[in-house]
């Protein structure tokens, strides 16, 4: 499963790509407001650290207008996704899009008729959000699980299953068992994913042991 970082901090993707874990960062306009900066020269520096890609959302409501802002973003670096929302203006951009061979990203999908239709649009990923239906008392893993049963059943869909609003190391675990193509994690989450107490405890104990021996490597 790819990792993305849903994230627009540009320090924290910068400290966490010294893994080489980070296989793409996906932006919202929310994330974009708060980081209080030139969205532009941000996404450039974030397109810049991380090669692989990164999705910038339009916010036009009308179809014209989302592929001006398409064309701008477009313009900002080579890896950049073009990310429209799940309307019935946004399909039409992404069918638009997607023809031109431009890659898009649907986002806030909460049903599986929604990733269908999103698939049969071009998309190159869909992004059903789980948290957030969680938040409304319904089942957002769920929801992945109904969506890679379906584009399992047809061998033309390409579109990937980008696994949004992931609000703990459980349901990353639990989309990486459905096979999510890719989960985007915020950093909070992912500096969760390599952490377990265990490991802390187990490395203090052989470093004290180590240390009584007297001897060195
Ligand atoms: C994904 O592209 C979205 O930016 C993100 O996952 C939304 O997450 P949230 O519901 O925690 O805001």
């Amino acid at each position: 499963m790819e990792i993305f970082l849903d994230s627009s901090d540009i320090k924290e993707i910068r400290g966490l790509n010294k893994a080489n874990l980070i296989d793409g960062v996906t932006t919202n306009p929310s994330l974009l407001a708060s980081a209080g900066t030139d969205f532009k020269i941000l996404l450039k520096e974030i397109c810049h650290e991380i090669k692989g890609p990164v999705s910038a959302e339009v916010t036009a409501p009308d179809v014209p207008s989302m592929l001006k802002e398409a064309d701008v973003l477009r313009k900002i670096a080579k890896n950049i996704i073009i990310k429209v929302p799940l309307t019935w203006n946004g399909l039409q951009a992404c069918n638009i899009l997607s023809a031109k061979k431009i890659k898009v990203n649907v986002t806030l999908c909460f049903s599986a008729s929604q990733a269908l239709l999103a698939a049969k649009a071009g998309a190159t990923y869909i992004s059903p959000f789980i948290g957030r239906l969680d938040d409304i008392g319904e089942n957002g893993i769920q929801l992945i699980e109904d969506i890679k049963k379906i584009f399992n059943n047809y061998k033309n869909i390409k579109t990937k299953i980008l696994s949004a609003s992931i609000r703990s190391v459980d349901h990353f675990n639990a989309v990486a068992s459905i096979g999510s193509d890719v989960a985007t994690v915020p950093v909070k989450i992912f500096k969760e994913l390599y952490k377990h107490h265990l490991t802390d405890k187990g490395v203090d104990i052989f470093t004290a042991d180590w240390k009584k021996s007297g001897m060195k490597i």
